[in-house]
């Protein structure tokens, strides 16, 4: 793994999500729902790694199952609350906490055995991420469609997935295994994909 120290200490997204996650009463440590699926799909040996963790319940479960984890994110207020709760659920061992910016972090290809994303999109890091993931690995992806920017015209355009994303970008040795639009919580669109890398040693 090749990790990059967070030189930008000033970087937006950390200042922002750090304000955020201040306020840790907020913090569920809640899986994911696309985590709790994949985790229970079948999987190859091997870790996971969760892009723009936040305070993640997805690693948490992962570890929990046994799983070594790299969990990524620019947020070291969110970070330490994951290690705290790691520690608290003597899970802390199995889980690599890398404080990063994932404009310019990038994980080892075919190491991991589900790489999961939700909550966060650029796609700079998507082609990455997909290449990251093990031979008849999966990759779980969610985050808002351009569709949300209604609801909130806020939001920068470069966060939001284009019509048929992410499975539209996805290398062609993936199978889609659901990509579909989630139900509208008041807060903008979101889309939600699950797909397999294929295992070309098992198809010879
Ligand atoms: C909406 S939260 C999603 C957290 C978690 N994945 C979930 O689904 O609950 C977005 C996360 O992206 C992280 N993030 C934002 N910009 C980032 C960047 N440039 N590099 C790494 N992480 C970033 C934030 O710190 C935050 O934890």
């Amino acid at each position: 793994m090749r990790e990059v120290p967070l030189a930008a200490s000033g970087h937006p997204d950390r200042i922002r999500w750090n304000a955020r996650y201040g306020d840790d009463s907020a913090v569920s440590f809640h899986a994911h729902p696309l985590a709790a699926q994949a985790l229970s799909s079948a999987l190859p040996d091997g870790p996971v790694l969760d892009l723009a963790c936040g305070p993640s319940g997805a690693v948490l479960a992962a570890a929990a199952a046994g799983r070594q984890v790299t969990a990524v994110d620019i947020s070291d207020v969110a970070l330490g609350l994951l290690d705290r709760e790691a520690r608290r659920r003597r899970l802390r061992d199995l889980i690599a906490l890398v404080h990063a910016d994932l404009g310019e972090w990038r994980p080892e290809p075919e190491r991991y055995a589900l790489v999961l994303c939700t909550g966060y999109w650029d796609r700079a890091i998507f082609g990455p991420a997909a290449a990251a993931v093990a031979p008849g690995g999966l990759l779980g992806w969610e985050a808002f469609t351009a569709e949300a920017r209604r609801v909130r015209p806020t939001l920068p355009a470069a966060w939001c997935l284009g019509p048929g994303e992410p499975a539209a970008l996805l290398p062609p040795d993936f199978t889609v295994l659901d990509q579909h639009q989630q139900a509208d919580s008041g807060r903008g669109a979101k889309r939600r994909l699950l797909a397999r890398r294929e295992d070309r040693r098992r198809a010879e």
